[in-house]
């Protein structure tokens, strides 16, 4: 019989779940006024800013179920870097996702009960929960409260500084997702990392 790790408890699965249909709602609606057009209107512009409105809200509330879920449960060691070699075993990492996955090598940092994610993952984890994904919601609060922003910084408009930051995060998180999304194919077979945040239970490979 395959050995199994309960990985994702409950309330992991419930925050990944929405904060998956609110990313992917974000970014919809998000391209949507980046691009629109009063020829070709894909979501209705006064629709789209509604949308992406209540999304950003709903995902700043739900991002704190992950942050403080985190700092309470046995989870948060997972996102615990440990920076001693971590550039030899990121290559490791990056080499076995190229070309070791290709040629059925072993998978360096098979999955454990203390490994949880492999190096990649974790700093990709990391960057996109405790950076980009901040970054874009403080700066979405304060384009939804303008006038809170500085006036000028270096010569530049606050309210324009802030809007870069933003779509720059708003990038950074859509390009994460489709990383992401390919990565997590690589498991012990295509389905299995998918099933295995849909049910909790994680196969050993
Ligand atoms: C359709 C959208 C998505 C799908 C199908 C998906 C799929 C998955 C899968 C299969 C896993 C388990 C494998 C693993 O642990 O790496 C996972 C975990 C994870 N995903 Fe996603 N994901 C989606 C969207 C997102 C988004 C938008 C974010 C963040 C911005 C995200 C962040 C995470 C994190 C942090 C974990 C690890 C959670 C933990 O165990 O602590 N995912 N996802």
């Amino acid at each position: 019989m395959t050995e199994q790790i309960y990985f994702y408890p409950v309330w992991i699965r419930l925050w990944h779940a929405v904060n998956a249909v609110l990313c992917i709602l974000l970014i919809l609606t998000g391209l949507s006024m980046q691009y629109s057009d009063p020829d070709f209107v894909l979501i209705n512009f006064g629709l789209a800013v509604s949308m992406h409105n209540f999304s950003g809200i709903a995902l700043t509330i739900s991002y704190f179920l992950f942050f403080f879920g985190n700092m309470f449960t046995a989870n948060g060691k997972f996102y615990r870097l440990k920076v001693e070699g971590l550039s030899i075993r990121l290559w490791k990492q990056l080499r076995y996702y190229a070309y070791g996955y290709f040629v059925n090598e072993e998978s360096p940092f098979p999955v454990s009960p203390q490994n949880k994610f492999n190096p990649l993952q974790q700093i990709s984890y990391l960057l996109a929960l405790y950076l980009a994904l901040p970054l874009l919601f403080v700066t979405g609060w304060a384009l939804l409260f303008p006038e809170f922003i500085i006036n000028k910084l270096l010569g530049f408009s606050g309210i324009f500084l802030t809007a870069q930051l933003h779509i720059v995060m708003g990038f950074f998180i859509s390009l994460f997702l489709i990383i992401h999304l390919y990565v997590s194919t690589m498991g012990a077979s295509p389905l299995s990392n998918f099933k295995s945040i849909v049910t909790g239970w994680q196969k050993l490979h």
